[in-house]
């Protein structure tokens, strides 16, 4: 049951976004997902409470840093993947969450190209690694990236990153009026309408192509929730 946590200590950078996209895929694949909502204006709970049920889904609320771990344990066993979904700040729960994590997602907005909260991230996962030996896997997604930019203009950002030893997934959320909506409509991209929603094929498609990446970063198989760097 791995933990997936998605951070950034930049506000509005499309953590919910992403966390949300990724449990509704991961969940119609089957997979059973817990999402740990850590987030203080409560997106993904409002979510659930206007869906309704959702197969494969359950979200716990006013998670913290003091419950956080509990709730891991006394899920494990009916949850394949966690998702945690954090504040836009650096705190002691971010902390906490990202040393329980087997994977950290790192939403940047490709198109400000506002970095900051990324790299704050980043430099916590550098520090563990270095002081405590404790390696976290983690890597960068582009968010609410422009549909019309290049294929080449990622390609700069990824070579950026990459020199700094970072990891970008090859897709990119764009932009997409189908994941604002869908906080609203509530259900999944699936159950939308989408003579309703601009471009529903398209947000579908990039949210199957994120999740599957995703998944083949962090596959079931996985194991524990810490790593030892050799
Ligand atoms: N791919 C996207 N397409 C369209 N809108 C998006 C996308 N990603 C995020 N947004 C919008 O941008 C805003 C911020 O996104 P989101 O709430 O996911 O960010 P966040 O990192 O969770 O913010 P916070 O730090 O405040 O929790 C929201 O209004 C959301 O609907
Ligand atoms: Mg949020």
């Amino acid at each position: 049951m791995p933990v997936i946590t998605l951070a950034n200590t930049k506000g509005g950078a499309g953590k919910t976004t992403a966390a949300l996209i990724l449990a509704t895929e991961l969940a119609r694949h089957g997979a059973r997902v817990t999402i740990l909502d850590a987030d203080p204006q409560h997106w993904i709970s409002h979510w659930m409470d206007i869906s309704g049920a959702v197969r494969n889904i359950q979200v716990i609320s006013h998670v913290t840093m003091a419950s956080i771990q509990g709730h891991i344990r006394e899920n494990r066993h009916n949850t394949d993947y966690f998702i945690v979904d954090l504040a836009g700040a650096r705190n002691t729960l971010m902390a906490t969450a990202i040393g329980l994590s087997d994977h950290v997602l790192i939403p940047i907005q490709g198109c400000a190209m506002d970095a900051k909260g990324g790299a704050q991230v980043l430099e916590l996962l550098g520090h563990l690694e270095e002081k405590a030996g404790i390696r976290i896997p983690h890597s960068v997604v582009l968010t609410r990236v422009n549909s019309l930019v290049t294929t080449r203009a990622l390609q700069v950002v990824k070579e950026l990153l990459a020199e700094r030893r970072v990891t970008v997934l090859d897709t990119p959320i764009i932009e997409r009026s189908a994941f604002r909506d869908i906080f609203d409509c509530g259900g999944t991209l699936q159950t939308m309408d989408a003579s309703r929603v601009s471009n529903l094929d398209k947000a579908r498609d990039n949210a199957r192509t994120f999740a599957d990446e995703v998944r083949r970063l962090v596959p079931l198989r996985t194991v524990g929730t810490v790593r030892r760097a050799a």
